[in-house]
């Protein structure tokens, strides 16, 4: 397998406390990857540093062989081709319909095939039925599903998770890892999630483990 992303010796300090410190990793194409670990320890910064929402203070990074974008506007379209993301708290807008908010990202971004992308994985994700409704109307583990289907409609290469099972009961959440795996094998996708769940972790492809910024064996 092709390495789709690569982090080198990645650090990061707010003030004196070094959140990361030199942490390096790789992704092969396709690989669903959790990374684990204490709160505090780093995770969500160094998601946000592969996502290229933050900076890292030294260390390189590389997708598909070529350094990341130095300039903020190129980043910012280098994410949005390539990149998906999904959080804990699933920031839907409340003022659209499921199928609006899974379109936004497209129509912002000017992709044409957008609501064709938008009902193929709400069709996979069993609310092709509930795409007319509010988020308001639909229940967590649906307003979760359509948070998932707005991170895949513009064919990202790597979707990125920040705990997205966070909010959601045992069943949900399970439900919700068979999603992105259904996801990772239907299109060509890589997936970073960062999880509390030992379940995840242990059916994830690959885990690492972080610990006060580094990684721990
Ligand atoms: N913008 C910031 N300014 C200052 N300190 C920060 C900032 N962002 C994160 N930190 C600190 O960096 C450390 C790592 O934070 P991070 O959010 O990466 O942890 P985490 O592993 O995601 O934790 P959790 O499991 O609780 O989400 C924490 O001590 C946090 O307080
Ligand atoms: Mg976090």
């Amino acid at each position: 397998m092709s390495i789709l992303l690569r982090a080198e010796s990645i650090s990061k300090s707010y003030g004196d406390l070094q959140v990361l410190k030199e942490v390096s990793l790789e992704v092969p194409a396709g690989e669903f990857l959790a990374i684990t670990g204490p709160s505090g320890s780093g995770k969500s910064t160094l998601l946000h540093i592969l996502g290229g929402l933050d900076s890292a203070d030294s260390g390189q990074l590389s997708f598909n062989g070529q350094p990341y974008p130095t300039k903020s506007k190129d980043i910012d379209r280098f994410r949005n081709r390539e990149l998906g993301f999904v959080f804990q708290f699933h920031h839907l807008l409340p003022e659209f319909t499921a199928l609006e908010n899974i379109c936004m990202p497209g129509w912002v971004g000017g992709q044409s095939d957008v609501e064709a992308q938008a009902h193929k994985w709400a069709k996979a994700f069993g609310i092709a039925d509930r795409l007319g409704h509010l988020p308001g109307a639909l229940s967590g583990g649906e307003q979760q599903r359509v948070a998932v289907a707005r991170a895949l409609v513009h064919q990202p290469k790597l979707l990125l998770a920040d705990e997205p099972s966070g909010n959601l009961d045992s069943q949900r959440a399970e439900e919700l890892f068979q999603l992105l795996q259904q996801a990772r094998n239907e299109a060509d996708l890589a997936i970073v999630v960062v999880t509390h769940s030992e379940a995840w972790a242990q059916n994830a492809d690959r885990t690492l483990h972080l610990s006060d910024g580094a990684w721990r064996d």
